[in-house]
């Protein structure tokens, strides 16, 4: 970024993924600046800037600076290009509660390849964003992890009816009202073509091919592996915070947080560029 180089700033967030973007107004941003913004995001798969104040235009702008806007959600299709993670909106999605590590639409065929947060109301307390990188994750496993998983797919469901953040998803109780997916334990990212542990304990029900018994067994030692890993990177929020991330490359999940704080959050979902559909 020739031009800008004494001016754009990019500061790491954590060892293993993110910058915060510094010299740059998200409001008006110049072609060489979206440019530079894309880059940096396929690099370190997740951008910050901080007191951002966009609005719906200006966030769905930058945001397609690295990817066409997803409009696979129901709420969208009158035409707009965003949708409310919130408990003060009247139509906000996912409101209260823990999430468990998860990356959006694992049970769904058509991948979703990254997703954009605009802080609006951030609560005092609690409702973190946590984020793992699953190429990192998969990379680190122990050798006999890996080839416990090699070649083997796993299902991952999401029943509407059940709706729960904290809980794993549990066969004995699915609704008809479920979506389900299958992709390979070692996800292979479409784009980058990087290998990912793709697991998630909010979504993954079984793996194929194995009895029940040994099909928990090993979702449970991989989970407990997660776990010794923990989180590469824990966002606080604050009002004005914007972040684009790589839905795929990284996983997040929710600390859960007092009912009567206001979070509210606009959510820009990006698509993949190429036509994809994944079949399991
Ligand atoms: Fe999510």
């Amino acid at each position: 970024m020739h031009t800008h180089a004494n001016r754009i700033h990019a500061k790491p967030l954590s060892a293993s993924l993110g910058v915060e973007i510094l010299g740059l107004n998200p409001k008006h941003l110049s072609e060489e600046e979206k440019g530079a913004i894309k880059l940096l995001f396929d690099n370190h798969h997740f951008v910050l800037f901080r007191n951002a104040d966009v609005t719906e235009e200006e966030h769905v702008s930058l945001v397609r600076a690295i990817g066409p806007i997803s409009t696979a959600d129901e709420i969208m299709k009158d035409g707009r290009q965003f949708t409310y993670i919130s408990n003060v909106h009247a139509d906000g999605r996912v409101p209260n509660g823990e999430l468990f590590y998860h990356s959006d639409h694992m049970f769904l065929d058509e991948p979703l390849k990254g997703i954009s947060l605009y802080s609006i109301e951030a609560p005092r307390v609690g409702g973190e964003t946590r984020f793992l990188n699953s190429a990192k994750a998969y990379q680190a496993m122990p050798d006999d992890l890996k080839k416990r998983v090699e070649g083997l797919s796993a299902r991952h469901v999401y029943d509407y009816d059940a709706n729960r953040g904290d809980q794993r998803p549990d066969p004995a109780t699915l609704s008809a009202n479920t979506d389900m997916a299958v992709y390979p334990l070692v996800w292979r990212h479409p784009v980058s073509d990087v290998p990912l542990l793709y697991i998630s304990r909010l979504f993954t029900i079984e793996v194929l091919g194995l009895s029940r018994e040994e099909s928990e067994k090993l979702l449970d030692d991989l989970f407990a592996y997660l776990d010794t890993i923990g989180d590469d990177y824990t966002h606080k929020w604050a009002s004005g915070d914007l972040i684009v991330w790589d839905n795929l490359h990284l996983q997040h999940a929710r600390n859960d947080f007092p009912h009567t704080e206001r979070r509210a959050l606009r959510r820009v979902p990006i698509a993949l560029e190429a036509a994809y559909q994944h079949s399991g």
